[in-house]
Parts: structure tokens; C-alpha cells; sequence
């Protein structure tokens, strides 16, 4: 039985055949033609969601299946108490594929060790979102015809916009380059920036912004992942702005939700993406993406210019999804091999996660802790990729 509970779940060559299901289904969008009749999908989404939720279901619907749906936390057993593991035994016992949105990173890797059907994670904290970034390269294909060799600007939250941090390890893995400009404060986590420069060939480079005015005064540093560096208009670890040609600038907004005690009331300092930010020279090319919900990062008088290209990629991931659920449902048969997955190593006596808010903590009660070798050959928390604390 194969999850997906994070990008690296999926190797390059399997998501390049879901591009492929995933277009032979767009053009089934009006006809559904009943691959998945008789099939369930459970959604579980313990936090708020429009896109996704509702794309999971369309997806399902179209393709002839139907959906359970627990979208309101307050109605359920959780308030009563239940832990993660019950919920998902039980959702799982009703339904053939699930779904789950959750608050704590690592939930939906925990909620696999318990889930009798296939578990998609549809966002589990500051984490990952696998299947966004599923939509977000399909979106990149679509504009752009390639995913290789793009120079995609990564602009936002960057610590706790978990599309990112599946986004950024995706893109290196298909030979992409990224740049990193997050909000100060709230730059790329280690734990990223280490599995993408754990892909081969690719490094980490921490670059001063010139001519970066484009993106606020606060920007004065970015983080360059690339293949072949030389590729960009880099000098003595100056990157100069106004020569970037970027193919995408991903957007994402402040996820206040998710803010520290000490990082609450922290404000967007970054420059919004408005009509003279696209004049710049670096963006002439560049189509504009963001996951959604937008608040005030891109200007609503982006959506009028042909490089606004996320309502398509919001409606993109519907076939996308519609390829997943068939494939994880054994409803497509591949012949893509699927990633090595990873050793698990023995947890040292007392060996923790450092993560307040990982699954491993929170739901620490029932959970068997588990430990990887990451793809730098750091020993990180199995569920959250963060690093670990020995006993004290
Ligand atoms: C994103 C998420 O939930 O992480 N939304 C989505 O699924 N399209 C982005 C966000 O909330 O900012």
C-alpha cells in the first residue's frame, strides 16, 4: 500500500506519469467515466481548507467515486478527546483512500502507521504539502513546457509556507534552480535546505541581493539552490536582480497562524507582486504562482495580466488530484519505479524531536518515535525532518 505523506514519497519518473493520467483526465472532466465508482474517500481536514478539500472531492466526484467529509473539527470525536491514531483507524474503516489536513507536523506520516487504506497528506503543519507542489509543477508544465532548467523565485514565507518546503525539494529533484527570498525572520528551515541540497548536484549558496529594491528594503539576502550556479548573473556572492530572467516567482503569504509567541505580530515586509513589480526586468518572463488563499501579497491588478497564472493552477489541481487518488487507488497501473525509501535507524536511548508542534511530541503517548538518516546523512525526526535532541 503506498501513502503519500511526503514529495519525496514519489519519485520524478512517477510524477511525470501522473502529468500524463493527469492531462488524458482533463479531458474527462465533463464525462466522468466511473474509474473510481464504488470507492470512498475519507477527508479528514482537522484545518480550514477551500482549494484543497474541495479539489480532493471534485476529483473524486468526477471520477465517479464518492466522499465522507469531517471538514468541521468542533463535530467531531476529537474534541471529545480522540487521538490521531483512532480517528484515522476509524475514518480508514469507513472509506477506501484518506485524506487529512492537520495542525501537527508529521501527521500524516503518524496517521499511515495507523490507516488501513492509503493516506494522502493534504497539509500537515508547517510541514509539507505534496500535493500543491504536485499542482504547482503540473501548472509549471503547463506554462512553461518543462520543469528542468527553470529558474524559479521562491518569495514569501518561506519557514512556515509548507508548500515550499515540498515545492523547493521537488524542483531541485527535477533539475529546476531555485532562489529563496523569504521574509526576514522567516527564511527556508535547515531541514529544507538540507534535503534539497542532499539531491546530487545541487548546492546551497547564501547570496547578497543587488539591485533586490524590487523586492523591499528588507531583502537584502537570498538563497541560491542550484545545479550550476554560474548559470546566474552571480558575481563574488553578489547576485544582481535586474539580470534574473526567472521563468516562475512562487508567492506565498505570511502564514500569521502558524507565528511563535515571539514572532506573533511580525508583519509582511516584503513588497507586494503588483504592476511595477512585474515591470522589473527580472520577471519579464516569469509567470506568477501562489497556492492560495491570497491576502495582500499580489495585487488584484496581477490578475488581469497573462503572467497571473494561479486561478489556472488553483483549477489544475483537480485533474492532478484525479490522477493521484486513481494511481494510489491501483486504478492506473505504472511502470515507474517508485524512490528507495529510506532506513529507518534505531532511535539512541532519550533521543528526541526538537519540534513543539511535531506528532511525535504531542501525540508521544501511543507513537513510536522513529529516526532517519536524512539526505545529508543527519539523523533527523522521521515525521517533521527537523533535527533531533539527545537525552538530557
Ligand atoms: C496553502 C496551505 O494550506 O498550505 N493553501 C492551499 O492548500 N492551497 C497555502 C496557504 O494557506 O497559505
Amino acid at each position: 500500500m503506498r501513502h503519500l505523506t511526503s514529495i519525496r514519497d514519489l519519485s520524478i519518473e512517477e510524477i511525470e506519469v501522473l502529468f500524463v493520467i493527469a492531462d488524458k483526465m482533463s479531458r474527462f472532466l465533463h464525462q466522468s467515466h466511473g474509474v473510481l465508482a464504488g470507492y470512498i474517500m475519507g477527508s479528514l481536514f482537522f484545518e480550514p481548507s477551500t482549494r484543497t478539500r474541495l479539489s480532493f472531492e471534485s476529483a473524486m466526484n468526477r471520477l465517479g467515486g464518492r466522499v465522507v467529509t469531517m471538514a468541521d473539527v468542533k463535530s467531531s470525536s476529537v474534541v471529545k478527546g480522540e487521538s490521531l491514531a483512532d480517528s484515522v483507524r476509524i475514518v480508514g474503516s469507513y472509506s477506501d483512500i484518506l485524506v487529512l489536513r492537520h495542525p501537527l507536523q508529521g501527521a500524516a506520516r503518524a496517521a499511515s502507521l495507523f490507516s488501513p487504506v492509503p493516506v494522502i497528506n493534504a497539509g500537515d503543519g508547517g510541514h509539507e504539502h505534496p500535493t500543491q507542489t504536485l499542482c504547482d509543477l503540473y501548472t509549471l508544465r503547463h506554462a512553461k513546457g518543462r520543469i528542468e532548467g527553470l529558474r524559479v523565485l521562491l518569495y514569501g514565507d518561506l519557514k512556515y509556507g509548507r508548500t515550499t518546503h515540498s515545492l523547493a525539494q521537488a524542483l531541485c529533484r527535477f533539475g529546476a534552480d531555485v532562489l529563496c527570498v523569504a521574509e526576514p525572520g522567516l527564511e527556508l528551515p535547515d531541514s529544507v535546505r538540507r534535503a534539497c541540497t542532499g539531491v546530487e548536484g545541487v548546492t546551497a549558496l547564501d547570496v547578497d541581493l543587488r539591485g533586490g529594491d524590487v523586492f523591499g528594503a528588507a531583502a537584502t539576502q537570498g538563497l541560491l539552490l542550484a545545479t550550476d550556479p554560474n548559470r546566474w548573473p552571480l558575481r563574488e556572492g553578489t547576485l544582481d536582480v535586474d539580470a534574473l530572467s526567472a521563468d516562475a516567482l512562487y508567492v506565498t503569504r505570511l502564514q500569521s497562524e502558524r507565528l511563535s509567541a515571539t514572532e506573533e505580530g511580525l508583519e509582511r515586509r516584503l513588497n507586494p507582486v503588483d504592476r511595477a513589480f512585474l515591470q522589473h526586468s527580472g520577471f519579464e518572463d516569469a509567470v506568477v504562482l501562489h497556492p492560495l488563499p491570497r491576502v495582500d501579497e499580489i495585487d488584484h491588478a496581477v490578475d488581469r495580466d497573462p503572467r497571473g497564472f494561479y486561478f489556472k493552477q488553483a483549477a489544475l489541481g483537480v485533474p492532478i488530484r484525479m490522477a493521484l487518488v486513481s494511481f494510489l487507488l491501483g486504478r492506473e497501473i505504472m511502470k515507474a519505479a517508485p524512490p528507495p525509501a529510506p532506513p529507518l535507524l534505531p532511535p539512541l536511548p532519550g533521543e528526541h524531536c526538537t519540534q513543539a508542534d511535531c506528532v511525535a511530541n504531542v501525540e508521544g503517548d501511543y507513537l513510536e518515535f522513529q529516526v532517519l538518516e536524512d539526505a545529508a546523512g543527519e539523523r533527523v525526526c522521521a515525521f517533521c525532518d527537523h533535527p533531533l535532541a539527545a537525552a538530557q
